[in-house]
């Protein structure tokens, strides 16, 4: 296995909508065992394949803290949501050091692929509904900062750019 770089706000791609998985072959489990060593690395809660450079729709949830059950999703799909939003403090690996409020369903059921070509379906509910709904927006392109009222999403791309002109990005 290995550590793959996370991409940082700021790289292209993960502004590019990411391509479905025709079919779950060995380079698809590989990517995803990486990125479950990584997301267990940088201690985050969850991570799609666009953060470490690939646009294809695969992401893995890491909110067990024993790392024993980790949820990898091929071409996951939100089927349904409770209508109940709640705001919660949320994070990003490709937004090292920012933390805002953003309102996201309660609980969803999400469909997905696993690595044994199985379609399945779960219901989620609190961190492991908002993990899902957040890593599933990463592969529409769509990142976190792009529910904060603008005023707050702009400060937040200056201190980045700031950053990034420091060379600490
Ligand atoms: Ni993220």
């Amino acid at each position: 296995m290995a550590i793959l770089e996370i991409k940082k706000y700021g790289d292209l791609i993960l502004r590019k909508k990411s391509k479905v998985i025709l079919e779950v072959d060995d380079d698809v489990k590989r990517l995803a065992y990486n990125m479950l060593e990584t997301v267990y690395l940088a201690n985050g809660v969850g991570l799609a394949a666009p953060q470490i450079g690939v646009s294809v729709r695969l992401c893995v949830i890491a909110v067990d803290l024993d790392k024993k059950s980790p949820i990898i999703m091929i071409n996951p799909t939100i089927i349904s949501s409770d209508g109940n939003k709640i705001s919660d403090k949320e994070g990003c690996l490709s937004f090292p050091g920012f933390y805002e409020n953003v309102k996201r369903y309660n609980g969803v059921v999400v469909r997905y692929t696993d690595l044994n070509s199985r379609e399945l379906e779960i219901k989620s509910q609190d961190l492991l509904s908002r993990a899902i709904q957040h890593e599933v927006d990463h592969l529409d392109a769509k990142l976190f900062i792009d529910y904060l009222p603008e005023w707050k999403r702009r400060f937040v791309e200056k201190k980045v750019k700031r950053n990034r002109n420091t060379g600490k990005w």
